[in-house]
């Protein structure tokens, strides 16, 4: 959702700015501002829709110059995406960028207004600005901190100070914010992907912290409003990571960097054969003690989760409970203290789930997050965190941090049954070899791509599909179903195939293309019978299985055979092909596969 860049230093800022903006796009957007120093004044453009609008409007020398500027993508929460609404906000003296949500915007708004303040734009955001300007009484920290004491909810907030020239104020509260350390020059951003280019080094700003930052120097601020020493972290993400690398698009880039993806994550959480996760802190003593184990996430995340349901329960013998994290915290769960709550999230920000996790700790329940993005908040706020290690993720549509999130799901579920006593360590080892087989045999699987796009030609002028399939296929095709239509826009649904004749079925005919997922040997024979029911209704029947079985014509319109493995993984294998279906599918229909409308990346409001 909204994104945040600033930058101070010797350079001409709009630029940076603009650019550092388009690499926050894919976070979803839906307008886009800029505001700079300009002659000791600040100026401020803004516009609705995508960054070329923006720079647009700023082409005939309406550019603002000057070396220090805060920018903003805005995803509408509070009113319309429109040219008042977007950021920054503000008046003369003021002017600030937000990321998150105040939650009793109206009563400062109705307080303001009888202060005799005008509001313009329909935005929770505005009546921040305004209350700064309010408390202003010259020393920026002290007005920052009397609107800390009187704003509820989620921010992340850039600020610029008429009267402080050059000089960029930054806080937050739950909202990401890092600040970037450069030479003589400093930044701010969502997140690390604006400033990989210029450094890696940065400040992970704690909640109620303020920064205060210039070209020279950056000083922090604790919320006793007293200047604190803070450690530099250093990125491990390297600055082509968040480039397209010679790919049309970044979901094709990421789909195929899986296999390093998956290698980069389970490497260092394998020892002599074994599963490892101690150096998360996360030991076999305290796994087999849970008494069961509940799986929190939202979208494809949650989909991580239900594989490993699967995995876990069929391996370890410990019940698995899956949520929406929406659902979740709101329906009083019967978690308790000897329970494990798992929240995966590849950004580490989404609003949900971090609920979730409050609420589980609340609960006292053990809380372990699988995160991609370092010190983001779920893995901050957990007991534990096994951080995966796929590298930025750019593309809206998530696709190798679903694999690096199966991946550990699989350490996790064979460790916990070697430490039940459930499997042997022999077969615990064989696991993990198999494991560590996966990435040589999705390059396998990538291979399939061509195939995969001959059938998304067969595929694009469905308005409806469905994906079926039965255990670990159903819970795949989920994803898969997913993955189609939140790029392409064709309707799909994901059904276990055993329960298609109880309704569904009556759907089906020679416009429904359906897409059968038949990866597990026990359930083949089950699932090919579903096939052969929905064939039989004029259904085009795409089949995904594995290489050693036979499946003829009269069964399947159109066969997709990856390598054979332990049924257990063969999910991470499958998903290729699901994901270059929906990707080709989307091409040929001409959408904006990285930024599908409507969608953001990284859900921070409820
Ligand atoms: C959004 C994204 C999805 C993602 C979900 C959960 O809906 O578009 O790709 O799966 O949020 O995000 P998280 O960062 O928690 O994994």
């Amino acid at each position: 959702m909204c994104g945040i860049v600033g930058y101070v230093g010797e350079q001409e800022c709009a630029e940076i700015l603009v650019d550092g903006l388009k690499r926050l796009e894919y976070r979803g957007y839906d307008s886009a501002g800029i505001a700079v120093f300009q002659n000791g004044k600040i100026t401020v453009e803004k516009s609705k829709g995508k960054l070329a609008d923006l720079e647009k409007k700023m082409e005939n020398g309406k550019k603002p110059h000057g070396n220090c500027g805060i920018g903003h993508t805005r995803w509408a929460t509070h009113g319309e995406p429109s040219d008042i609404n977007s950021h920054p906000h503000g008046n003369k003296r003021v002017t600030i960028v937000h990321n998150g949500i105040i939650e009793n915007y109206k009563q400062i708004k109705d307080f303001l207004i009888s202060q005799g303040y005008g509001f313009e734009s329909e935005t929770d955001t505005e009546t921040v600005a305004k209350m700064l300007d309010y408390y202003y009484d010259g020393n920026p920290i002290e007005t920052i901190s009397k609107m800390i004491d009187k704003v509820n909810g989620s921010y992340a907030l850039g600020i610029l100070f008429r009267d402080f020239p050059d000089t960029i104020f930054a806080i937050r509260k739950e909202s990401p914010l890092i600040v970037g350390l450069g030479k003589n020059e400093n930044f701010i951003a969502s997140d690390m992907t604006p400033i990989l280019k210029y450094t890696k080094d940065y400040y992970l700003l704690e909640q109620g912290e303020i920064a205060v930052i210039t070209a020279k120097e950056v000083k922090i601020y604790n919320t006793e409003e007293e200047l604190i020493q803070k450690e530099v972290l250093t990125a491990d993400w390297d600055a082509d990571a968040a480039e397209k690398g010679g790919y049309e698009h970044f979901m094709l880039k990421e789909i195929n960097e899986q296999p390093t993806a998956i290698k980069t994550t389970i490497a260092p959480r394998i020892q002599d054969g074994m599963p490892y996760l101690e150096e998360s802190g996360l030991t076999m003593e305290m796994l087999k003690n849970y008494r069961r184990i509940f799986v929190v996430a939202c979208g494809t995340a949650m989909h991580a989760g239900l594989v490993g349901k699967y995995i876990i329960e069929k391996l370890a013998r410990v019940e698995v409970t899956v949520d929406i994290a929406s659902e979740f915290r709101y329906r009083d769960p019967l978690i308790e203290k000897e329970d494990l709550v798992i929240l995966v999230s590849q950004s580490g920000e989404t609003a949900d789930t971090a609920a979730a996790l409050a609420l589980a700790k609340e609960r006292g329940a053990a809380t372990l997050a699988i995160v991609n993005v370092k010190g983001s908040r779920i893995a901050r706020e957990a007991d534990v965190v096994i951080y995966t290690h796929a590298g930025p993720e750019i593309s809206v549509a998530s696709t190798k941090a679903y694999s690096v999130q199966l991946s550990v799901m699989y350490l996790i579920a064979f460790e916990l049954a070697y430490a039940k006593g459930v499997i042997s360590k022999e077969r615990c080892m064989e696991l993990t070899k198999s494991l560590m087989e996966i990435p040589d045999k999705l390059n396998e699987a990538l291979a399939l791509k061509e195939r995969c796009q001959f059938i998304a030609s067969r595929l694009v002028n469905a308005e409806s599909l469905l994906y079926i399939g039965r255990g670990l296929d159903y819970a795949l095709s989920m994803e898969g179903s997913l993955k189609l239509k939140e790029i392409s826009y064709i309707h799909s649904e994901s059904y276990a195939a055993g329960e298609l004749k109880h309704g569904t079925i009556s759907l089906v005919t020679d416009e429904m293309p359906v897409i059968a997922v038949a990866t597990q040997s026990n359930l083949l024979e089950k699932t090919i019978s579903n096939v052969k029911e929905v064939k039989a209704r004029g259904a085009k029947v795409v089949v995904i299985c594995t290489n050693d079985v036979e499946i003829g014509k009269d069964v399947a319109n159109h066969l997709i055979q990856l390598p054979k493995m332990e049924d257990m993984l063969m999910p991470l294998l499958a998903a290729i092909p699901m994901q270059y279906i929906a990707y080709y599918t989307a091409v040929l229909k001409g959408c904006d596969v990285d930024q599908p409308r409507n969608l953001a990346k990284s859900v921070t409001v409820e």
